[in-house]
């Protein structure tokens, strides 16, 4: 089974998205380049709000998955709300036009300078993961006459089955609290005048695809709350994050939405809660593609390498988390052209810096382009600028045009905020 996208096609051997071909996209605004389809930001987004809609949720986007002020617009336009993990991210939003009660505050290191601002904007609700950030937050809304809606992170201790570095709901992650320093929190909530209690908060990893650990989750919040509501705390809101799961193999199969939906608008029906999400992956990982194109093919002695110009400074993900990105050729190759292993690498000084290993695909020739999928979540917001690289720019397809929706760095944005002390001159 390939990994459908409806965005993505071959017309006369040549590959699309939504009818605008990437060799033209090359063309016009050069290589390395991301490429996002709206079209299949907003059926994502749809996708996820008609499964959640029995329970009519707050559909928070994700904003750390890509901050790009076009997807976010795209996303506004759709009555998403956005979960935020930095008050520079919350003015980004802002920017928009999106108010801030439609945004969902989280992180764990939130300085008093970042509450301040986000309680002054007015934010919805502040995901507080320690009781030491509730007494900061506390003194900080007090400080300034304000009142701040929490809901208190807890850490469900359920093993999300993913990556190790983007499980969050274990013991030892540094995520959320446990039930029990839930518990005391809770109970001296009432003690702290800036703080008002309104929800719970649950997020367990990222890149989830089975329904169980959900499952489990769904039956450790449902227990916690049933237990708060009748020691006499009454919650309003119920905040079950995100992490829904994509395909990025042929083989792999998304999370089934659908059941997950189903227990989850279940659950905050049962206790009358307002239900939040905050999916990010699933709505922009899909959505995007990296575009790259072959400066050499070397042979090593055990396989060969394809050199590109896209490297780990803009995709980390492979070297991060041993990531699989599918990869497309541009120009569709023969069925009968020959297929071997190679290494799709990029020119950073490093060994990490691989798209892929040992990946069976038609040798291309220099100046072919390769299209790397699932590349719109977690990629260009963690691009570097490791060995002088400028960030690539970034195109938005919407109605079958495109628009530049971030400039490549120049070579002057290298080094825009050195500075040279006077006797170094
Ligand atoms: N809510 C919270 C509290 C989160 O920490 C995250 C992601 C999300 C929502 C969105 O999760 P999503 O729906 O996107 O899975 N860089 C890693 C992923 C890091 C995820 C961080 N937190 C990667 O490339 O896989």
């Amino acid at each position: 089974m390939t990994n459908q996208k409806k965005f993505l096609r071959y017309d006369r051997n040549q590959l699309t998205c939504d009818g605008v071909p990437f060799a033209e996209l090359a063309e016009e605004f050069g290589t390395p380049l991301f490429v996002y389809s709206a079209s299949a930001i907003r059926d994502n987004y749809r996708r996820i709000s008609r499964a959640f809609a029995s329970a009519k949720p707050l559909v928070a986007y994700s904003v750390k998955a890509n901050s790009n002020g076009a997807i976010v617009r795209i996303l506004r336009d759709e009555g998403s709300g956005f979960d935020i993990v930095s008050a520079n991210e919350m003015d980004r939003v802002l920017m928009t036009g999106v108010s801030a009660d439609r945004m969902i505050f989280a992180g764990v290191g939130k300085t008093a300078d970042e509450m301040r601002r986000a309680l002054k904007a007015g934010v919805r609700e502040f995901n507080v993961e320690s009781p030491a950030e509730a007494a900061r937050l506390n003194d900080v809304a007090a400080s300034i006459r304000k009142i701040a809606p929490v809901a208190i992170r807890i850490n469900p201790e359920v093993d999300a089955r993913t990556h190790r570095h983007i499980t969050t709901g274990k013991k030892e992650n540094k995520f959320g609290m446990s039930l029990d320093a839930a518990r005391k929190l809770i109970s001296s909530i009432s003690k702290m005048p800036g703080l008002r209690l309104e929800g719970l908060h649950a997020h367990i990893g990222s890149q989830i695809l089975s329904d169980q650990p959900h499952e489990e989750a769904v039956g450790v919040v449902d227990k916690f709350i049933g237990e708060l509501v009748a020691a006499g705390h009454p919650l309003r809101t119920l905040n079950f994050g995100g992490g829904f799961g994509i395909a990025y193999h042929e083989e792999e199969k998304a999370l089934d939405l659908r059941h997950v939906a189903k227990i989850v608008c279940a659950l905050a029906k049962k206790h009358g809660l307002e239900l939040i999400l905050e999916p990010g992956r699933s709505i922009i990982g899909p959505a995007g593609v990296f575009l790259t194109r072959v400066e050499y093919v070397k042979y090593g002695k055990s396989h060969p390498f394809v050199i590109v110009d896209g490297a780990m400074t803009e995709m980390i993900r492979p070297a991060l988390y041993d990531a699989y990105h599918e990869i497309r050729s541009v120009k569709k190759s023969s069925p009968r052209s020959k297929r071997v292993n190679v290494d799709v690498v990029g020119p950073v000084c490093e060994s990490g810096d691989f798209l892929a290993l040992q990946r069976e695909l038609t040798i291309p020739e220099s100046g072919d382009l390769l299209a790397v999928l699932d590349a719109g979540a977690y990629c260009s917001v963690m691009s570097s600028n490791y060995n002088s690289r400028p960030r690539p720019a970034e195109v938005l397809v919407d109605d079958g045009e495109a628009h530049l929706v971030r400039r490549r760095e120049t070579k002057r944005d290298l080094y825009r905020h050195e500075v040279v002390p006077a006797h170094l001159e």
